[in-house]
């Protein structure tokens, strides 16, 4: 009997000297996954809006870490004008892309009649146009890639909804109806996108949740732990790779089974 052997899962991913672009990287779900992508040997792309010294840090991790190379950044995805410049920034320093990964959001919950305008302005326009922007952006670029992936970043608010969470609900369905849609549009391309919808995930956007609402969250989880960034960005690893190849238009609720 003859024994085939597999190829290792480092060549199944076909990462090595790939390059992704990972918005709102600089810490949380983001940074780790650029890690992830990074120990596969893939180039990478930081981003952030807030504070310029956290990414430049990031990226000197992941240069010292994974000997990969990193581009930073720094810029708000919701202004178009900045994702055609990172756009023009990627092409002038890597030539190629070949993972999008649209993770940078924010969430900032208020009940009906409670919220402000720009409040409910800057969640959409962070969480909705941003990764329109950054498709518009990267597209072309990404069509030149044998494997072009893009990812995009929503939640299970996006797919249940929850108490005080009307507009934060609203803009990740809206990333999963923008997802579809382009699935459908770049196949031919042959670019796959998908979605991650993550549930309760240890990072500094839950830290301000009170304790009792913790621990009802917690309850709701089959798996009876909450999630950490990592089990998101194996996922992301999952879809940016070529072990996906012929995955597009899903939605993968990475959530320990909140939603089943
Ligand atoms: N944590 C969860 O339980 C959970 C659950 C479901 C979905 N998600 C989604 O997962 C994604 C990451 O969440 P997280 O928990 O890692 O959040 P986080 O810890 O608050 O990190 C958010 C990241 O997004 C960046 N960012 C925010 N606004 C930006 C903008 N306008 N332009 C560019 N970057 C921006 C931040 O950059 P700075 O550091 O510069 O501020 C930071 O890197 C979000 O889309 C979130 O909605 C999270």
């Amino acid at each position: 009997m003859s024994i085939k052997s597999e190829p290792h899962a480092g060549n199944l991913c076909n990462l090595q000297d790939r390059v992704a672009v990972v918005t709102g990287s600089s810490r949380g779900i983001g940074f780790e996954i650029a890690r992830v992508l990074a120990s596969q040997g893939c180039n990478i792309v930081l981003n952030g809006v807030s504070n310029e010294s956290a990414i430049e840090a990031a990226a000197e991790t992941l240069r010292q870490d994974y000997g990969v190379d990193v581009l930073c950044c720094f810029g708000d995805v919701s202004d178009a004008s900045v994702t055609a410049d990172m756009a023009k920034a990627v092409f002038k320093k890597f030539k190629r892309l070949d993972v999008l990964v649209n993770n940078a959001g924010i969430l900032d919950d208020g009940l009906l009649g409670m919220m402000t305008q720009d409040q409910i302005n800057r969640t959409l326009d962070i969480n909705v146009k941003g990764p329109i922007n950054t498709m518009q952006a990267f597209s072309r670029l990404l069509a030149r890639s044998p494997s072009g992936s893009i990812i995009n970043i929503s939640s299970i608010i996006g797919r249940e909804g929850n108490r005080g969470q009307v507009v934060y609900g609203a803009s990740k369905a809206a990333v999963i109806g923008a997802t579809y849609s382009a699935a459908k549009e770049l196949a031919a391309q042959n670019i796959r996108v998908n979605s991650i919808a993550p549930g309760y995930i240890k990072t500094d956007m839950i830290s301000a949740v009170p304790e009792d609402t913790h621990q009802e969250r917690l309850d709701s989880i089959a798996m009876k732990r909450i999630g950490q960034a990592e089990d998101v960005a194996r996922t992301a690893l999952f879809l940016a790779s070529d072990l996906s190849l012929y995955v597009t238009g899903q939605v993968i609720g990475v959530d320990g089974g909140m939603l089943i």
